[in-house]
């Protein structure tokens, strides 16, 4: 009988282990990539393993993610990283895309001043000027330490041998195919019916990066391939010209930076709205005792959602490109603020929304996008999120070149009060204008805990990045979790408007909801199936690092 029991407890186990994702990452004792694909993950370490540091494997990753994860990885793109070195001194690198200099306020209009629908979001109009190459160079050049040449060799070999598809990517191809079709003049390599187990070759990827190895960064901004690059754009109706092109810098921006508790926040600046809104948010909450309400207990969630309601509310009003436009960053991110804002908040009942100011942000179901964290062997870190905006961004994809072209112009406001392809709903701050760029919700962080590197975390998901970054650091620091497990956790999203809070599914028990409904909340388990993808690095107590690859992708940490 003992036996039986013990065979069924066995089984039981074996059940459970195969169907949850584990609450233990991969632990390495010196140096680790977390990426949205085991083959970028892989090419970062390799480069790690051959005396590398952070910075190369960046450039690495970023490249081998445009070959093995095209959904968002990207050469027609743009991102952001956050860095920490082991000397402690902390910066950022903005790579974000620009407006072509043709652009104009109202480009997405018709002649009675109505939102063209589609045109920011499919095909060349959407395309903003790229920045992904220029960046990868910038920080290359300030922080590399191998020759370029040789990162960028094992990517092009990647794209040469082919990229095992996985079932999730089997899924999204064949979601967008009509759009790929829609789009594209020609048949594109993501026509076919690829299914799990195909090996996709990018033949015209790496012909791409063979020049860029060899003629460097002007390959993509002034050489063969940009001229290539505009004719195939304006072929297909958009605006992007070589001077835009070769006019493309990426800029070195200083980080937001903030306390909380005893962790220092390191986060983008913009123009990205994470490290504001995160600072906002987190600040508001700093006050409540969130660890004894406990992790997502009615209060918790409560508090979190007011915070979140508060921040969101302003964040687009006030920001936008910081070269453009003024943003009162000391003030938007200080403590007396952030207890005037929440000075209406009570447990008894919600706030309504039309009762908050200013703010004009809906919900983002994106899941596009992605993000890398690294830390190498020095003690070096890199925090990166990098996209094409939407799933293979404007679905224009540039056939000789091998490569997806974005569609972030969609990330400005086309009309104030007319929301985008992610209900954002646009402010002045954020108007179109020639050579400006797009805001963004990408929130590349990094923390430390006693002057020391604890975590380097990001995800993808639109406006939902913030807030779930937001709940990764607060479990792992209010609710002692690891970094696997606090990347497991289920998440929710307010975001003001529309005023409801985003649950994902079945990750909160009748009792919470049943309160929350109670005291007044709207709550949304429909719509949201999945709220950001995490990737994280937490640096152990004794000096290990623990990788956090969320599950909800087929993302992976690797380390040695
Ligand atoms: N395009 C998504 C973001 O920048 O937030």
């Amino acid at each position: 009988m003992r036996i039986y029991i013990l065979l069924l407890f066995s089984l039981f186990f074996f059940i459970n282990c195969k169907t949850k994702a584990p609450e233990i990452g991969v632990i390495s004792e010196k140096a680790m990539v977390v990426s949205a694909r085991k083959e970028a993950s892989k090419i970062g370490v390799a480069i790690l393993q051959k005396g590398g540091n952070a910075f190369d494997a960046m450039v690495a990753t970023e490249l081998a993610l445009a070959v093995a994860y095209p959904y968002a990885g990207n050469l027609g793109g743009g991102g952001f990283m956050v860095y920490r070195k082991k000397s402690g001194e902390i910066g950022a690198l903005d790579y974000r895309e620009k407006a072509p200099l043709a652009s104009t306020h109202n480009m997405y209009l018709d002649s009675i001043g109505n939102v063209i629908e589609g045109k920011s979001i499919l095909g060349a109009m959407a395309v903003g000027v790229p920045g992904t190459v220029a960046g990868v160079f910038e920080a290359h050049k300030k922080f590399g330490s191998l020759a370029i040449e040789d990162i960028i060799q094992p990517v092009i070999d990647l794209a040469k041998k082919g990229v095992i598809v996985t079932e999730k990517q089997e899924k999204r191809i064949k979601k967008h195919q009509p759009n790929f079709l829609k789009v594209n003049k020609n048949p594109i390599l993501f026509d076919k019916a690829w299914k799990k187990g195909d090996t996709i070759k990018y033949n015209a990827l790496a012909e791409t990066l063979i020049k860029i190895q060899q003629n460097g960064h002007d390959e993509f901004y002034k050489g063969e391939t940009a001229k290539k690059l505009v004719q195939f754009i304006q072929q297909n109706g958009g605006i992007i010209t070589e001077e835009d092109l070769a006019n493309y810098k990426a800029k070195w921006r200083t980080p937001i930076t903030f306390k909380y508790d005893d962790l220092k926040i390191i986060s983008m600046a913009p123009p990205s709205s994470g490290g504001i809104c995160l600072a906002q948010i987190m600040k508001a909450i700093e006050p409540y005792e969130i660890d004894i309400y406990g992790h997502n207990s009615v209060k918790t969630i409560q508090t979190i959602t007011e915070a979140e309601r508060r921040a969101y509310a302003d964040r687009s009003h006030f920001l936008g490109d910081p070269d453009f436009i003024k943003i009162p960053i000391k003030k938007l991110i200080s403590e007396e603020y952030a207890t005037e804002r929440m000075s209406n908040f009570s447990f008894e009942i919600p706030t309504s929304s039309t009762a908050i100011s200013h703010g004009t942000v809906n919900f983002s179901e994106s899941t596009e996008t992605t993000h890398y964290s690294i830390v190498d062997q020095f003690g070096n870190a890199v925090s990166v999120t990098t996209t094409l905006n939407a799933a293979y961004g404007s679905k224009l994809y540039a056939s000789e070149l091998g490569f997806f072209l974005n569609n972030e112009m969609d990330d400005f406001s086309s009309k104030p009060g007319v929301p985008n392809m992610f209900g954002l709903i646009g402010a002045e701050a954020n108007k179109i204008e020639p050579e400006k760029r797009m805001l963004s919700s990408m929130t590349p962080t990094i923390v430390e805990k006693d002057n020391k590197l604890f975590m380097v975390v990001g995800t993808p998901g639109g406006s939902t990045i913030i807030t779930s970054v937001l709940q990764t650091i607060l479990n792992v620091h209010e609710y002692k979790m690891g970094m696997q497990e606090a990347v497991n956790q289920p998440r929710f999203h307010h975001q003001w408007l529309p005023d409801d809070i985003k649950m994902e599914p079945n990750g909160f028990s009748k009792g919470v909801r049943a309160k929350l409904k109670q005291i007044g909340y709207i709550l949304d388990e429909t719509n949201s199936t999945v709220i950001g993808k995490v990737d994280a690095i937490l640096v152990l107590p004794n000096g290990k690092l623990e990788g956090g690859a969320d599950h909800r992708g087929d993302d992976k940490a690797i380390g040695f």
